[in-house]
């Protein structure tokens, strides 16, 4: 029996079990023969729910960028690492060997030192998903530093947010990006950012698009002088096992993004191993996942599990409708891909133009298809079962999460079985439960409840930076003893979950994790506006898009409608990003309200989705008469 390769579901069952009756020993089996170690661990995990507190690996030291490039150089050094595919298919694709890659990530590194960059210091990287990307990264990595990639499309106050939320030192930013037909400014939203950010010190520049761009004296630096006279020889700097790799940002119940933080050994080996489990990877695979590695996914999945298992993994710059919808498929054709892993939000908008965009590509290369970010209608993993991957490819439709570092609910292709909407099981090494509300757990099968997690697993977020009390509050405190996801989930007659959906105040719209404390947040910085609630509605490719129910100050004024919804989209696109953008925009004259004050979003929901059949029992609230008013003027 194998750990990995897992052939059938007798298999997984014995794996499974045997993971959980003695998880220690289980992950150190993993840990000792997948990985490279500067020492060992006295012990492979302590853990307390109630403070929380989690060790993984206690004592190891090592570096993980020797286990994701180094140790690879011996038997793969000529083999591709990142496959770089360009926005524009007439640029040509890049093909950066293990050997290469080494040398990039040294030479980078060895600039970051010259810039005072040491270990445990922050350096926030705003980058378009160029090679650079993954290098800066990794160069973080390799000299102890800790990288906080913020996605480029994040505008100017988001970035400076989180540039100030954990003291980054440094910024490393491209004069500008490619998307589809547009190029973007990077530099201009940097500038921008870095007017309210004085701790950053150094801004590393890479030309990208050799836009015009403004330097300012003493913190701006173009890199490529500097990495043209670097050495090539850079020393890893060896960790602890537990020493932060990275801090990542995800949206909360309040307006302050949760800077999650993930630490090094325990992240490295779970990546290393669901990548090779659920991709099913083999030596000579090229695998493809389609996010940016702005988000969690493109760190796990792009990055760090797929070259700790000395993978080729692609990089692609571009959209998947640029220059036509077929796109992803002919970038499959191309580089004959074996493993696909994207985002249900992107099979939708595919599924949505001609057949044959898909059916003219040759995709006899794919193995194994994957999905992420969001739950997956069933309509949309039937056209993707069909005409992507032929009906041979199984799909694995992985539930997790930034917090969760990894995946933690998915088949396991080849070997469980896929049912459309079912992320189906718990990987190895992972407990979940399903809570009632009053916070039993509901042990039976064919139940629904809140999703958690009874027992640690390696790659975990330890903590928020800078914020452990929040961290206890956001996901040890709704249960006792376990983390809690904030979504919730059935289990049916076999005990196969299936994900339903956020049960708290954040809205996944595109596969984007969207707090709606934030966009109120912006949307009530409008000096017309008196108060806001944001709720999600049913869209049939973004899986959600935004309803925004603005009750406006009486000023006596007379304003244009459609002008101020324009200018509540720009503030939000200005405070957050495009992604944030409201889809629609009802002004009301007043939000429902319980007695002690707060927002009644189920009933503004409800109404969102054209469902007003049973609103429940308004007559308690405080203002009843406002819900008549605000169905009679929906949109
Ligand atoms: O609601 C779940 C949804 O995405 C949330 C996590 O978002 P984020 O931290 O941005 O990470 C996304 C990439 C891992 C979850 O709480 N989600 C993620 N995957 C799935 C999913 N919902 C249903 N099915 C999935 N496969």
């Amino acid at each position: 029996m194998s750990n990995y390769h897992i052939k059938h579901l007798e298999e997984y069952w014995q794996v499974y079990r045997k993971s959980v009756r003695k998880p220690e020993n289980f992950w150190e089996e993993i840990a000792e023969e997948h990985f490279l170690w500067r020492i060992k661990w006295e012990k492979v995990l302590e853990w307390d729910f109630s403070k929380p507190e989690v060790t993984w690996y206690k004592g190891a030291k090592l570096n993980i960028t020797e286990n994701c490039i180094d140790r690879h150089l011996t038997t793969r050094a000529n083999k591709t690492a990142i496959l770089f595919e360009p926005n524009d298919p007439k640029e040509k694709a890049q093909h950066i060997s293990y050997k290469e890659l080494h040398k990039r990530v040294c030479k980078f590194a060895n600039v970051l030192k010259s810039k005072g960059i040491e270990k445990g210091d922050r350096v926030c990287i705003y980058l378009p998903m160029i090679p650079e990307l993954a290098v800066s990264v990794l160069a973080c990595a390799r000299i102890g530093a800790i990288h906080s990639v913020v996605f480029a499309g994040f505008s100017a106050s988001a970035l400076a947010i989180r540039i100030n939320d954990c003291d980054c030192k440094m910024v490393i930013c491209s004069d500008g990006s490619y998307r589809g037909a547009k190029t973007i400014d990077l530099k201009v939203i940097v500038d921008q950012a870095l007017e309210t950010c004085p701790g950053v010190e150094t801004n590393l520049m890479i030309n990208r698009t050799g836009g015009e761009v403004t330097m300012k004296e003493g913190r701006d630096t173009w890199i490529q002088p500097l990495l043209d006279t670097a050495s090539a020889d850079c020393e890893a700097t060896i960790v602890d096992a537990e020493d932060p790799l990275f801090i990542l940002y995800t949206s909360g119940s309040t307006g302050k993004p949760k800077g999650m933080v993930h630490t090094t050994a325990g992240y490295m080996v779970y990546t290393g191993y669901t990548f090779k489990n659920v991709f099913q990877y083999r030596e000579n695979d090229v695998y493809w996942c389609t996010a940016d590695i702005g988000w969690i996914t493109g760190h796990s999945y792009i990055v760090y599990g797929p070259l700790a298992n000395g993978a080729t993994t692609v990089m692609f710059e571009g959209v998947p409708s640029y220059p036509d919808c077929g796109r992803f498929w002919e970038i499959v054709e191309k580089h004959k891909v074996t493993q696909f892993y994207t985002a249900p939000t992107a099979i939708r908008a595919l599924a949505k133009e001609k057949l044959d965009y898909v059916d003219k590509h040759d995709l006899s290369s794919l193995k194994v298809l994957g999905t992420v970010g969001e739950p997956i209608n069933e309509e949309a993993w039937h056209w993707y079962n069909d005409h992507v991957g032929k009906r041979k490819s199984p799909i694995a439709d992985t539930w997790w999460q930034t917090e969760t570092g990894g995946i933690m609910i998915s088949p396991i292709p080849y070997s469980t079985p896929t049912i459309p909407t079912f992320a189906t099981l718990p990987l190895p090494g992972i407990q979940p439960a399903l809570m009632d509300g009053q916070g039993n757990e509901l042990k039976e099968n064919q139940v629904e409840g809140r999703l958690t997690i009874k027992f640690p697993w390696p790659s975990m977020a330890r903590t928020i930076y800078g914020n452990h009390d929040r961290y206890r509050e956001t996901y040890f405190s709704t249960f006792k003893n376990m983390y809690f996801t904030g979504d919730g989930a059935r289990r049916d007659a076999v005990g196969y979950y299936r994900i339903t959906g956020r049960v708290d105040d954040v809205i996944i719209v595109s596969g984007h994790n969207l707090g709606t404390a934030p966009i109120e947040d912006a949307i009530n910085e409008h000096p017309a506006v008196a108060e806001s609630a944001i709720v999600g509605f049913p869209h049939d490719i973004k899986g959600n898009a935004l309803y925004g129910y603005i009750t406006l100050k009486e000023t006596g004024e007379v304003r244009d409608q459609d002008n101020l919804r324009n200018e509540i989209n720009q503030l939000i696109t200005d405070k957050i990003g495009p992604i944030a953008k409201l889809n629609k925009i009802q002004f009301t004259n007043g939000l429902p309200k319980t007695r002690s004050g707060k927002i009644m979003r189920r009933i503004l929901r409800k109404i969102a989705e054209k469902d007003t059949s049973n609103l429940g029992d308004t007559s308690t609230l405080l203002n009843p008469e406002v819900v008549q008013d605000i169905m009679d003027n929906a949109i």
